[in-house]
């Protein structure tokens, strides 16, 4: 990919960098999205009956089946090309802040730390009544099963029924994380968009803080899109591709990327 020059100049100079991620990320880890077209989670799924406190209160085995089935999806799953990129990117700038809408931990299990996740994890549930954590298992991934029913374990302090550690529709984003993340976009210098539709606020308004508080704007996305009211790039591709590049062109690191 031709990069227009200023760009990699301007991730050199950066002092501050954020990275908001979203489930572009980790599609090429198969990990599937939620809104591209026929692959999309929302496109095969009914978001109201399985991502919502009140699915939850209706069919707790259907959603704590689904939510399964997308933890056995992961835990069979590698981080990709993407993810190591960001990581090795943390290496080369003075302050890196790693925002994500994603319920996985691939970014951690690619090296990032102190992640912040906006929209909780697949690996935190907790307790629906009492909000205790509850600790999964350590047990290896069973068969990925779509559409299998399965009861949610009990909380072992109220026995109430345990839930995903996500937020769902309707729900709250966890204060401290936006807080952090809302302040690290506004303090910034560059901020990568990588492999987000944008369209899930309050988590969507980020590139715009950011691009509001006088910071540049890329976004990586084979269908990006621009909010035309500052300093932005648009990279068309796939993350695994375009951000190794980006780093090579930039830090002229080596071949970008894990195992
Ligand atoms: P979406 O599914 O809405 O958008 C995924 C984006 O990734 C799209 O713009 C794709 O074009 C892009 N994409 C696909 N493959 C890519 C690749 N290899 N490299 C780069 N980009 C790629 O996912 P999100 O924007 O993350 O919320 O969705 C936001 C939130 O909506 C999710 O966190 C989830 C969902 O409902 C909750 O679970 C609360």
């Amino acid at each position: 990919m031709k990069f227009d020059q200023a760009l990699p100049a301007q991730l050199r100079a950066a002092q501050r960098v954020v990275v908001f991620t979203g489930a572009g990320v980790s599609a090429e880890s198969g990990i599937p999205t939620f809104r591209d077209a026929l692959t999309g989670l929302w496109s095969r799924f009914d978001a109201a009956r399985l991502a919502t406190p009140d699915a939850f209160i209706d069919d707790p085995e259907l959603v704590w089946g689904w939510y399964e089935w997308r933890r056995m999806q992961l835990l069979a799953s590698q981080p990709n090309l993407a993810h190591w990129a960001i990581a090795q990117l943390a290496q080369h700038v003075p302050k890196l802040t790693l925002i994500t809408q994603n319920v996985d931990d691939l970014h951690e299990r690619a090296g990032s730390t102190k992640v912040l996740h906006l929209h909780g994890s697949l690996q935190q549930p907790r307790c629906f009544d009492c909000n205790e954590d509850y600790s999964l298992p350590d047990a290896a991934p069973q068969e990925p099963a779509e559409g299998r029913r399965l009861a949610p374990p009990r909380c072992s302090l109220c026995g109430g029924a345990v839930r995903p550690g996500v937020v769902w529709f309707g729900e709250s984003l966890p204060v401290p994380v936006m807080d952090a993340a809302f302040a690290a976009a506004a303090n910034c210098d560059l901020l990568l968009s990588v492999g987000t539709s944008g369209v899930v606020h309050p988590a969507a308004q980020i590139p715009e803080i950011a691009l509001r508080s006088g910071a540049g704007v890329v976004h990586v996305n084979p269908e990006p899109k621009a909010l035309g009211i500052g300093r932005e790039w648009v990279l068309p591709g796939l993350a695994g591709q375009v951000l190794p590049e980006l780093l090579r062109e930039a830090f002229n690191t080596a071949k970008a990327g894990g195992k």
